[in-house]
């Protein structure tokens, strides 16, 4: 049993100023506005400038995250960074923010789960705050997936933006309840026997470079409802709560369609869908907190309400999280 519960404190997040349109793209590779928009809900999105990297995306939505939660970068214990666009191989981008956050305590670190990573970021933190190793933690999602698309490949890189969003988390007594703030449960799941249909071409391991993203778009999407439906039941299963419960559903950005398919089988009416998919593209691991950083400032998701994340990416790794804000 939990002795602590991780509430979340604060929300922060980033989008770099440099907006790309479907018409932008239309000018680059053979698509057009309408089909972009019918077949994925996304008008555009932002890519970070020349020299911007993930590190400096992730400090300026950490610094808002910890200012939402009234603190300072030296109380934290500990960062986690979701990211499959590292500044370089090593050293582990978390460690980078933590020097330009002024941090000189605790620790920092990586975790790779590609479009998942936010999700299996937080449930990390989530089991160290809750055996009480770590009182306070930052989690972070950032990304520069311009880096490695294709721009040359109208399949893929139509899909992608950049951007970073950061939770502030804090180790409140008592294991998580019904109507107690905090992390609820978490469920995690991976298969690697489908690498294949959505990975990076290149690596230092395997190429000696940085590589392209390459995805089977329609598989991606068959896989994505049914595992992801299945996370949320199991999700909920565990946390003894069911659909109408939720006050707000805050999926991955990856697809309008997909968000739609997954809020139908869960009987979500859309006014309960927190969806940015249209404004920033998908993020891969920053697309969670951005999402939830935008209902917060719109005054949507307020303090008690019952948060359902979700999300799937390359490997696949998916997941599910719930959350009493
Ligand atoms: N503009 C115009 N035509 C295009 C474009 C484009 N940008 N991209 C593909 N097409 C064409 C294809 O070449 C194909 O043409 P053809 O029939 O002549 O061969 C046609 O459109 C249909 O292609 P499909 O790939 O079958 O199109 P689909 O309806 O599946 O939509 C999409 C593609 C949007 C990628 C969809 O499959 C999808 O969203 N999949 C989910 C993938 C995803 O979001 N991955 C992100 C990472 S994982 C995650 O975050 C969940």
């Amino acid at each position: 049993m939990s002795r602590f519960r991780s509430v979340i404190a604060g929300v922060g997040g980033y989008l770099p100023k440099k907006v790309l349109t479907n018409a932008d793209l239309a000018k680059m590779v053979d698509t057009t506005d309408e089909w972009i928009s019918q077949r994925t809900g996304i008008h555009k999105r932002h890519i970070a400038a020349e020299g911007e990297t993930t590190s400096m995306m992730a400090t300026i939505a950490s610094k808002r995250a910890l200012e939402a939660a009234g603190m300072e970068a030296g109380e934290l214990d500990m960062i986690i960074l979701a990211t499959a666009t590292p500044d370089l191989t090593f050293p582990a981008t978390a460690t980078i923010v933590q020097k330009e956050l002024g941090m000189l305590r605790g620790f920092a670190f990586d975790i790779s789960a590609v479009c998942s990573g936010f999700l299996y970021a937080l449930a990390v933190a989530d089991s160290f705050m809750a055996r009480g190793q770590v009182r306070s933690a930052l989690v972070i999602g950032s990304e520069t997936f311009s880096r490695i698309l294709d721009w040359e490949d109208r399949t893929t890189c139509v899909l992608f933006g950049d951007g970073a969003g950061a939770v502030v988390l804090k180790a409140e007594p008592g294991a998580p309840g019904m109507g107690e703030r905090g992390i609820v449960h978490t469920h995690l799941r991976s298969d690697g026997r489908h690498t294949d249909l959505l990975y990076v071409d290149g690596g230092p391991s395997k190429t000696q470079t940085v590589g392209h993203l390459r995805m089977s778009g329609n598989k991606v999407f068959r896989h994505a409802i049914t595992n992801i439906s299945g996370a949320i039941a199991r999700v909920l299963d565990d946390a003894g709560l069911n659909e109408s419960d939720i006050d707000w559903f805050v999926p991955h950005q990856a697809n309008e369609r997909i968000l739609e398919g997954i809020s139908k089988k869960l009987g979500l009416p859309k006014e309960k869908v927190v969806s940015t998919v249209a404004e920033h593209g998908n993020t891969s691991a920053a697309s969670i907190p951005l999402a939830l950083d935008v209902a917060i400032q719109d005054g949507r998701v307020k303090r008690g309400d019952l948060v359902l994340f979700e999300a799937l990416g390359g490997g696949f790794t998916w997941g599910a999280a719930l959350a009493r804000m």
